[in-house]
């Protein structure tokens, strides 16, 4: 129960929100010293639509030029069945699918009702079980949506049924517009715990309103062992509007040392790599932590 693994989630949910477009070789630089922190899970990119993510469109290239480095596994974003077999040609061995708690969310980001969204995943499941791919499942707005306010938890848990009947071996809780507090998280947690163990759950703050490391200590309160985050703190939601980054990797690396909570990530090395990525990106890493350690 000491051992939490943190889902570095900045390559993707990063990068897909930057203004322009960063280059293929700084992103492969960054997951490549990302690789070297001690991180085992790292999302590294997205198989969507280019028109719809343009940051995102060198995903084969960003898969064929990192190091694979032996125990870390390298995630992929994949909406439907075309980024499937995109996804698997560049040679990713896990893929997310990501849904919505929120009908309109599920519009503005993915084109489709939620229901459409889990008949589009039924075959990505298929074959991802046919080709020994782990699936890990995404349901955005489990607290509240950008177009429609508070969202119930009822909403939440019917979408997370789906997915882990379906077979996800993990449901990532996303905050996308940072506006839970810890309370709505404990709600929200004690609700989807009647659905399956919480070590089904990784929680992902985005920190729009400062709240992302208070409800990430509400869960790892509830027994959460899975945190989402975000080197430097970069990233968004391009169809949330007003989402900011998700929580700084370091901010919460550093909360968690300071438990006692064992990631097996080194700090400095996770500070050194915000610096070289908000260096290359024009700016100063969004994360208290590593503005102290400069
Ligand atoms: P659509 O337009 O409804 O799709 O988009 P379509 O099937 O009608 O296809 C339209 C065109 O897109 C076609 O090309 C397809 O080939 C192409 P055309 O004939 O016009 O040239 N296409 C694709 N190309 C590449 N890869 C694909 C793909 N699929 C279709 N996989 C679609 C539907 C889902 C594709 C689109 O809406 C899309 O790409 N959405 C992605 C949005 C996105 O990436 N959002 C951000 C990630 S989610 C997030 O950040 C939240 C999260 O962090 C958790 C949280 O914070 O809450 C995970
Ligand atoms: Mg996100």
């Amino acid at each position: 129960m000491n051992d939490v693994t943190l889902f570095e989630v900045g390559p993707r949910d990063g990068l897909q929100n930057e203004k322009t477009f960063v280059a293929t070789d700084i992103k492969v630089d960054l997951i490549n010293r990302l690789s070297n922190t001690g991180l085992k899970k790292i999302e590294a990119t997205s198989f969507v639509s280019p028109k719809w993510v343009p940051q995102l469109a060198d995903n084969a290239d960003v898969m064929g030029a990192i190091e694979h480095v032996e125990g870390v596994t390298y995630s992929a974003l994949t909406p439907n069945l075309k980024g499937f077999h995109a996804a698997i040609e560049a040679g990713v061995k896990e893929v997310a699918i990501f849904g919505a708690a929120s009908e309109s969310f599920s519009q503005k980001n993915i084109n489709c009702s939620i229901i459409e969204s889990i008949e589009r995943f039924k075959p990505i499941m298929e074959l991802a079980g046919e080709k020994n791919i782990s699936v890990r499942g995404y349901v955005s707005c489990v607290t509240h949506c950008p177009y429609e306010g508070e969202v119930n938890p009822s909403q939440v848990v019917a979408v997370i049924e789906k997915l882990i009947d379906m077979g996800c071996y993990e449901v990532s809780l996303g905050d996308t517009i940072g506006q839970a507090t810890p309370n709505k998280i404990k709600q929200l947690l004690e609700r989807v715990m009647n659905v399956a163990p919480i070590d089904y759950f990784a929680l992902h703050c985005h920190d729009t309103y400062g709240q992302a490391l208070a409800n990430i200590m509400a869960g790892l309160e509830m027994g959460v062992r899975t945190i989402d985050s975000s080197i430097a703190g970069l990233g968004g939601c391009p169809y949330a509007k007003g989402a900011s980054g998700n929580v700084a990797t370091e901010d919460v690396l550093y909360m968690l040392n300071g438990l006692g909570l064992h990631t097996g990530v080194e700090i400095d090395k996770i500070i050194d790599t915000a610096w070289f990525i908000s260096n290359e990106l024009g700016r100063a890493p969004n994360s208290k932590t590593s503005l102290v350690k400069r």
